[in-house]
């Protein structure tokens, strides 16, 4: 007897979900290095790598749990940006994204009283909750900054300093 087919779709589907993040920042990353801005580039890939870790710890729980592991397909992200600005809203829209489908999954797990699986859900509600925190701080950042040059070299040296596991970088 496997696990519920309906939790494990929804898993496979968040797995699927944290590395469409992560091509997602690699694409803003991208953007950000192209247009001279080294230390936020630095930050996203970081972000980047962070969403990798999420996938692979939702990946290695479905094993656990004697699941079956189906990658699904990632489309291509939208690059047309024109401010920095515009790349860390995109950003923030994609950690509320990810936010509702983890309470989603949530309900989900409830509903079907698969209580193993709360201790972990409950890790991606607290991380939700300071990524959304983290992106909305630097949104806030760049707006104050207004596209003033000196404001944005000072922003982008600071987000050249986040390390690993460091989320306010
Ligand atoms: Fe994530
Ligand atoms: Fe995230």
């Amino acid at each position: 007897m496997s696990w519920n087919d309906d939790l494990e779709k929804a898993f496979n589907d968040q797995i699927t979900a944290e590395f469409a993040s992560a091509y997602e920042y690699l694409a803003l990353a991208a953007w950000l290095e192209e247009h001279g801005l080294p230390g936020m580039a630095h930050w996203m890939r970081q972000q980047a790598e962070e969403e990798r870790e999420h996938a692979m710890k939702l990946y290695q729980f479905v094993l656990d749990r004697d699941g079956t592991v189906a990658l699904g397909s990632i489309t291509a992200p939208d690059t047309r940006f024109e401010t920095p600005l515009d790349v860390f809203e995109r950003g923030l829209g994609n950690e509320r994204a990810i936010t509702a489908k983890i309470n989603d999954l949530y309900g989900l797990v409830t509903d079907t009283r698969d209580f193993a699986s709360l201790p972990l859900l409950d890790w991606f509600v607290n991380e939700q909750v300071e990524e959304e925190a983290t992106m909305q701080q630097i949104v806030d950042d760049l707006r104050l900054a207004g596209g003033e040059g000196h404001t944005l070299l000072m922003i982008d040296r600071e987000l050249a300093t986040r390390t690993e596991g460091d989320e306010d970088g």
